[in-house]
């Protein structure tokens, strides 16, 4: 039996926190609107989805996601533009991904439609949070933990599903700084690293952090048993550009399977380049970087879209890109999907779901 959701049950705040937000410093990740969706899964079924102020939530120390980590989210972005309209980028996709995350870590999956409507309501709910500015948007944070209070490892039989959102500006400011990580590993072949599962993330913490020790912005990860291929760029896919070829990692059970990614190579075919989804090597990028051969680096994802590489360090050395400035696809490939997200662009794909 499935939760069916229309109209989601709705409490509304008694007083909007919308007039205190310092619009010019949202910086990424630190401002939640007004309300949240949340919806318990128990005896085999999602039950009563409602959207209720945001705040906290009680709940047992025994919890099993604390403990054992069956924890996963997803993250998309909500779009206005001048004309009031409000649009959310490929829903769907991010429904489909939680489903499998859910496989892959034995959490129930959710009908792509509930997903979907959960997110839409909030965000038609919360409009008003809907940045406008360059680099801005609603951030949404979809995400399932269990609530089994159970300390034996198992699979949970309960389970929360939370969505809250934020109002944002860009994740990075201008061009970053990478290093090749040949030691620590983001993902094992057979592992999680292709599910949004909220340990991915606890593991690559101590690696970026002496990373950033060092100077960089982030790790350009590579694949966890001959550590000769490239996986991910810290939280991002990684894609690069040499002439007129796009290429970038195959998606594999280690590297996510990003909405941006897929989006840019979708625009990349679309605008006449040779698309590439492979393996690439640290020794292809190290040779191309010493021939002046790679046009152009970048970190693809949903909560920075594109973060150019301006430096790429491995071994005690720094290779450098040309400026951003004198690139020619990611800065064309980043306004244009800026402006297909607020509507400005024709979308050809279908990508767009409107907000009612
Ligand atoms: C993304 O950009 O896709 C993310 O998941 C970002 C998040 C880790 C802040």
């Amino acid at each position: 039996m499935i939760a069916t959701l229309q109209p989601i049950e709705t409490q509304k705040t008694e007083q909007t926190r919308v007039n205190q937000v310092d619009w010019e410093n949202l910086g990424f990740g630190k401002i939640f609107s007004d309300h949240m969706c949340i919806m318990e899964f128990n005896n085999g079924s999602w039950h009563k989805p409602r959207i209720v102020p945001y705040g906290p939530i009680s709940m047992s120390p025994a919890i099993s996601a604390l403990h054992y980590g069956q924890a996963l989210f997803e993250g998309l972005k909500a779009y206005k533009n001048e004309s009031n309209e409000v649009f959310i980028f490929r829903p769907e996709k991010n429904a489909a991904r939680l489903n499998s995350s859910a496989r892959r870590l034995c959490m129930p999956e959710m009908p792509e439609e509930l997903f979907v409507e959960c997110v839409k309501q909030l965000v038609d709910l919360d409009k008003e949070w809907i940045p406008m500015g360059e680099g801005e948007s609603l951030y949404i944070r979809p995400h399932m933990f269990a609530t089994d209070e159970y300390v034996g490892v198992k699979p949970s039989e309960s389970y929360l599903f939370v969505v809250f959102t934020c109002p944002v500006g860009k994740y990075y400011t201008g061009e970053i700084k990478v290093k090749i990580e040949k030691n620590f590993t983001r993902a094992a072949k057979g592992g999680t690293g292709h599910a949004k599962a909220a340990g991915n993330y606890a593991a690559s913490l101590w690696p970026t952090k002496l990373a950033q020790e060092q100077g960089y912005n982030q790790i350009l990860w590579t694949d966890g048993q001959s550590h000769e291929y490239f996986e991910e760029s810290g939280t991002m896919n990684v894609i690069f550009r040499s002439g007129n070829t796009i290429f970038t990692p195959l998606v594999s059970d280690s590297i996510l399977d990003g909405v941006t990614r897929d989006s840019v190579l979708a625009i990349a075919k679309d605008w006449g380049y040779n698309v590439e989804e492979r393996k690439v090597s640290v020794k292809e990028v190290l040779q191309l970087l010493e021939n002046n051969e790679l046009s152009e680096a970048f970190g693809a994802g949903t909560a920075a879209t594109i973060a150019p590489i301006r430096v790429i360090h491995f071994e005690g050395k720094d290779y450098s890109l040309r400026p951003y400035d004198q690139w020619e696809f990611a800065p064309k490939v980043s306004n244009y999907l800026d402006g297909l997200k607020r509507g400005l662009e024709k979308d050809i794909h279908g990508w767009n779901n409107r907000v009612s």
